[in-house]
């Protein structure tokens, strides 16, 4: 298990992803977030995992359109068949006027994956 937050995936916000105040829709960050543990999962279960709880998610800034959205995640716990998995969220944006980027913490959430065989059909994470 590695104590290291890594970088797991990066998406640019689209206008698409607005809600109508103009920054972007929580249910699009929620998905992000989901994949990005996912992926993290995956890699340690070495295969299929599906999200079988999200203990806590919390939105702490907003994120705007065209801000560069990096998802970095960390395992916090391997069980016999879950892995949980950590998830922050950093939003990189130019500022007018101010010729370099900024990066703010959006979002951080605990969520659980469970690996599995088929859909269903739970298995045990392999010892690594
Ligand atoms: C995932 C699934 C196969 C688990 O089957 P199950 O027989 O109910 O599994 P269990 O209750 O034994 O739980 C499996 C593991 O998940 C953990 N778990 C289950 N629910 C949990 C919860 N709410 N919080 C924390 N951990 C949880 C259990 O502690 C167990 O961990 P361990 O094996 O490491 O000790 C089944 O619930 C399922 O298919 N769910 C739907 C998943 C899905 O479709 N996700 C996408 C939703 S959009």
């Amino acid at each position: 298990m590695t104590n290291l937050l890594e970088p797991t995936l990066r998406v640019k916000t689209r206008p698409n992803d607005a809600n109508k105040s103009g920054d972007i829709f929580g249910g699009w960050l929620m998905s992000q977030i989901d994949i990005a543990g996912a992926i993290a999962a995956a890699r340690r279960a070495k295969g299929s995992v599906v999200t079988v709880a999200v203990k806590e998610l919390k939105f702490l800034q907003p994120l705007f359109i065209y801000d560069i959205a990096s998802f970095y995640t960390k395992i916090t716990a391997v069980g016999k068949t879950s892995i949980t998995i950590e998830v922050e969220v950093y939003a990189e944006r130019y500022n007018e006027g101010v010729n370099e980027a900024t990066s703010t913490k959006v979002s951080e959430a605990n969520l659980i994956y469970v690996a599995v065989s088929k859909p269903g059909e739970k298995r045990l994470i392999p010892v690594e």
